[in-house]
C-alpha cells in the first residue's frame, strides 16, 4: 500500500503550538514511530502553509497512491479549492484533525473536506493519523 499524510498549515510547529490542544511530540517524532510501527506500508509525508502546494500535492498523488491522510488545519473550514480537489481525485482521502473540533469555535464546527472524504477522524490526538493509517489496511 501507498498512502501519504498531508499536513496543512501550523502543523510544522507541531510540540510547540499550543501544546494543551495540540501535545508536546513533534510531527517529526510521531512520524518516524508510525514508519517504524508499518513496516510494509509506503507512508510518504509533506507539509505546507500553502493552499496552492496542497492542492498540487493532492492531484500529484491522486491518481496513483491508495489513500491519503489529510489534515488541512485551518485550511479544512475556509478552502473550497481543497475541498474541491478531494472531490476531483480517485485516491480515495480520510480527513484527521488531532483536536476535537466540535468541541471548539464554532467556526471549526465546518468543513469543506468532509462532504468528499472518505471518512473523518477527529479529536484522538496525534493517534487520529494512525487511525486513518489502519482504516486503509
Ligand atoms: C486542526 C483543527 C483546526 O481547526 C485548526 O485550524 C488546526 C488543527 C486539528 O488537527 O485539530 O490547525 O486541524
Amino acid at each position: 500500500k501507498k498512502l501519504i499524510i498531508i499536513n496543512g498549515p501550523n502543523l510544522n510547529l507541531l510540540g510547540k503550538r499550543e501544546p494543551n490542544i495540540y501535545g508536546s511530540l513533534t510531527f517529526t517524532e510521531f512520524y518516524d514511530e508510525v514508519i517504524k510501527k508499518y513496516p510494509d506500508v509506503s507512508i510518504d509525508y509533506f507539509q505546507s502553509n500553502n493552499e496552492g502546494e496542497l492542492i498540487d500535492k493532492l492531484h500529484e498523488v491522486g491518481f496513483n497512491f491508495d489513500g491519503v491522510v489529510l489534515n488541512a488545519a485551518a485550511y479544512t473550514h475556509t478552502s473550497v479549492g481543497i475541498g474541491d480537489a478531494v472531490k476531483a481525485i480517485e485516491t480515495p482521502v480520510v480527513e484527521v484533525h488531532i483536536s476535537n473540533t466540535f468541541n471548539r469555535e464554532e467556526f471549526r464546527h465546518h468543513s469543506f473536506i468532509s462532504p468528499n472524504a472518505k471518512g473523518v477522524i477527529l479529536g484522538f490526538g496525534l493517534q487520529s493519523y494512525e487511525l486513518a493509517i489502519q482504516s486503509f489496511l
